[in-house]
C-alpha cells in the first residue's frame, strides 16, 4: 500500500488517534497539525481507528507547481488500485471561487485525459483539494471518498444536535468499553453513540432520548445499521430511567447543552436529575464519559452528587464548539447492587 495518509479527526483526540495506530497496528505517525495526522506506514482501511474522519492522499507537489502536467505527473505516480479505486475514477476538483474557475476547468480535464478519470462533482471517490487553504498549509491533498467516517460506517439519520460520528467514536474510545458489557447513551437522540458502539463491540448498548422524533430517528438507524436486537432503543426521561439499579457498565453522551439544545438555565436542574439516575444506574465500578459545553453547570452539578466524581477532562473541538468530555466516577467504593 502507498503511504503516506493523511487523517483528520476532531480537535482534542489527536493523541487517541495516534497511540491505537501504533498501539493495535504498528502503525508509525506524526502530528500535522490540530486534527491532523500523517500516516508514515501503511495502513488499510479497516484498521482506522472510529475517531478518523476524512483520509487523503498527500500530493507531494514539486515547488507547489499546480500546473495540470505537474499536478496529473504526481497523480500518475500513485497506486490509485491500493486504495480500492479502479478505473474511470469518479473525481472532483476542490479549487472555489469563480475566479479559479478557469484554472479549475483546466486541471479538470487535464486529468480526465491523464489518467481517464470521470468528473462527478456529486458522486466522487477523490476529491483533489488544491485550494489556497490547502496550498498554504502545505497539505494539496486528493481526499479518498470511500475511506471516508460515513462511508465507514454507514449513513446516520441526523436531527441537528446529533453528535458527529469521529465525536461519538472518540466518546466510546475514552469510556474503555470491553465486550459483553452494557451501555448506556442517556441523551441518546438518534443514537449515534449506542448504534457505533454495536458496530464496534459485542454486547449491550441502549439509546435513550425523550424526543419523539429522535427516537423514532435512532430506531431508524439501528435498523439501517443491521442492529434490531443488539442496540434498544428507550423512549423515556433520562431524569426517570426505566433500568433497575446497578445494571449499567458505562453511560457515555453528549448532554444537552445550551447553545444547541435545552438552555443554561435548565441544565440547572436537568444535570442533576441526569446525575442522580447515572448514579442509581451504574455499576460499582462503573464509569461515564459526558460531553457538555455547559461546563460550570456541569461541574456544580457533579461536586453536589452524592457519590460521583470529575475523574479526568479532555476539551474537543468541532463544528465551531468546545465542549469537555468528562470521565465520571464513583467516588467511592460501593456495594455492588442489582447484580
Ligand atoms: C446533544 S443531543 C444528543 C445527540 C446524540 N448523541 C445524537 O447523536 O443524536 C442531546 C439530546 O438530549 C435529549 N434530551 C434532552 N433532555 C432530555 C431528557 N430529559 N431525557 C432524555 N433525553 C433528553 C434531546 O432530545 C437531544 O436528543
Amino acid at each position: 500500500m502507498t503511504t503516506p495518509l493523511l487523517l483528520t479527526c476532531p480537535v482534542g483526540l489527536e493523541d487517541l488517534v495516534r497511540g491505537d495506530l501504533r498501539d493495535r497496528h504498528d502503525v508509525h505517525s506524526t502530528l500535522v497539525s490540530l486534527g491532523t495526522i500523517r500516516c508514515e506506514s501503511p495502513v488499510s482501511r479497516d484498521r482506522l481507528p472510529a475517531m478518523v474522519d476524512r483520509v487523503a492522499v498527500p500530493l507531494g507537489v514539486p515547488d507547489n507547481d499546480l500546473s495540470p502536467a505537474q499536478v496529473t505527473a504526481v497523480l500518475r505516480e500513485i497506486d490509485w488500485r491500493s486504495y480500492g479505486l479502479e478505473d474511470e475514477v469518479p473525481f472532483r476538483v476542490h479549487l472555489p471561487g469563480e475566479s479559479s474557475r478557469a484554472r479549475r476547468d483546466e486541471l479538470t480535464q487535464a486529468v480526465s485525459a491523464a489518467l481517464g478519470w470521470r468528473n462527478d462533482p456529486s458522486h466522487w471517490s477523490v476529491n483533489l483539494d488544491v485550494s489556497e487553504e490547502a496550498m498554504t498549509a502545505g497539505t494539496i491533498r486528493a481526499e479518498l471518498g470511500p475511506w471516508a467516517w460515513a462511508a465507514r460506517f454507514g449513513l446516520f439519520e441526523r436531527l441537528p444536535a446529533t453528535t458527529p460520528g469521529p465525536v461519538a467514536a472518540g466518546l466510546l474510545r475514552l469510556a474503555k468499553l470491553q465486550d459483553g458489557q452494557t451501555l448506556l447513551d442517556v441523551c441518546g437522540g438518534v443514537g449515534t453513540v449506542p448504534v457505533l458502539d454495536g458496530l464496534l463491540r459485542a454486547g449491550r448498548s441502549i439509546t435513550v432520548d425523550n424526543d419523539t422524533a429522535s427516537v423514532a430517528a435512532a430506531g431508524r438507524n439501528v435498523v439501517s445499521h443491521d442492529l434490531a436486537g443488539r442496540v434498544e432503543v428507550l423512549d423515556a426521561d433520562a431524569s426517570d430511567l426505566p433500568l433497575a439499579a446497578g445494571t449499567v457498565d458505562r453511560v457515555v453522551s453528549d448532554l444537552p447543552f445550551g447553545k444547541r439544545i435545552g438552555s443554561n438555565e435548565q441544565n440547572r436542574t436537568l444535570y442533576p436529575a441526569i446525575l442522580r439516575e447515572v448514579e442509581r444506574v451504574l455499576t460499582a465500578d462503573g464509569r461515564c464519559v459526558l460531553l457538555s459545553d455547559d461546563k460550570r453547570v456541569f461541574a456544580e452539578s457533579v461536586a453536589k452528587a452524592r457519590g460521583l466524581k470529575i475523574a479526568g477532562e479532555r476539551v474537543i473541538r468541532y463544528n465551531g464548539v468546545t465542549p469537555t468530555a468528562y470521565i465520571v466516577r464513583r467516588s467511592r467504593r460501593q456495594k455492588k447492587r442489582g447484580r
